[in-house]
């Protein structure tokens, strides 16, 4: 690996960016805080991931595992970035997709049941490398229970890439291959991430203030 776990940190004073200086959709504009990473960011940031996952993996087939919902976005603009590299390089790295969906957050806390609600037979990935790509790693409960499940079919390697990472007292310790940003411990929505199935169109990633909290809340079970 080039840099190992490489990352760029935000710090926990960091304020990002005023909601004025971009563009909000309407429906969220009293629902946000302010902006954290812009997009653009977001896009640099992935096509660094890109090129270090390639020359990592060399002329090795990998699977991309996408985690949906949340992943959705990153593992799309980080496989266009590696296609984008595969054809312009002397080596490229072939490369196929899966999906698994997780769920486990229920308003902004992790309902502590992490349940995989959709996914073909895992057990293709047997012999394969797979390249397990999330939105964000928080307590790092659900990474945990995903690796036990995938380990059990056998695959040849196993990576882990996330967007984020989140810096908060809940975390298991596990730390994923690749990150794209260390991030404060604020409840973070946009670029896919959600609160409760909102927010998921909105392409910066911003911090939900409270009364995004109280209008999109849920009665929890
Ligand atoms: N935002 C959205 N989903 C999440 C978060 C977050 O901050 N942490 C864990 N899942
Ligand atoms: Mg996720």
């Amino acid at each position: 690996m080039t840099s190992p776990q490489s990352f760029i940190k935000i710090s926990d004073d960091d304020q990002g960016y005023s909601l004025d200086q971009f563009c909000i959709p309407k429906h969220y504009e009293n629902d946000l805080s302010h902006v954290l990473i812009p997009e653009g960011l977001i896009h640099d940031r992935t096509e660094r991931l890109a090129r270090d996952i390639i020359s990592d993996f060399g002329t090795d087939a990998i699977v991309g595992l996408c985690v949906l919902k949340g992943g959705y976005k990153f593992f799309t603009d980080l496989c266009n970035k590696m296609q984008l590299l595969n054809r312009n390089s002397d080596q490229s790295v072939p490369m196929s997709v899966d999906f698994i969906r997780i769920k486990s957050y229920v308003n902004e806390k992790s309902s502590g049941d992490i349940e995989v609600i959709g996914c073909d037979n895992l057990d293709g990935l047997k012999g394969k490398n797979v390249l397990i790509v999330e939105d964000i790693i928080d307590t790092g409960k659900t990474m945990q229970h995903l690796l036990e499940l995938l380990k059990k079919v056998e695959p040849k390697s196993i990576k882990v890439a996330s967007l984020l990472v989140k810096r908060t007292p809940l975390s298991v310790g596990y730390k994923p291959d690749y990150i794209g940003f260390e991030v404060p411990d604020v409840f973070l929505v946009g670029y896919a991430l959600d609160f409760n199935e909102y927010f998921r169109d909105l392409g910066h990633i911003c911090v939900i203030n409270k009364n995004g909290k109280t209008k999109y809340s849920v009665t929890e079970k």
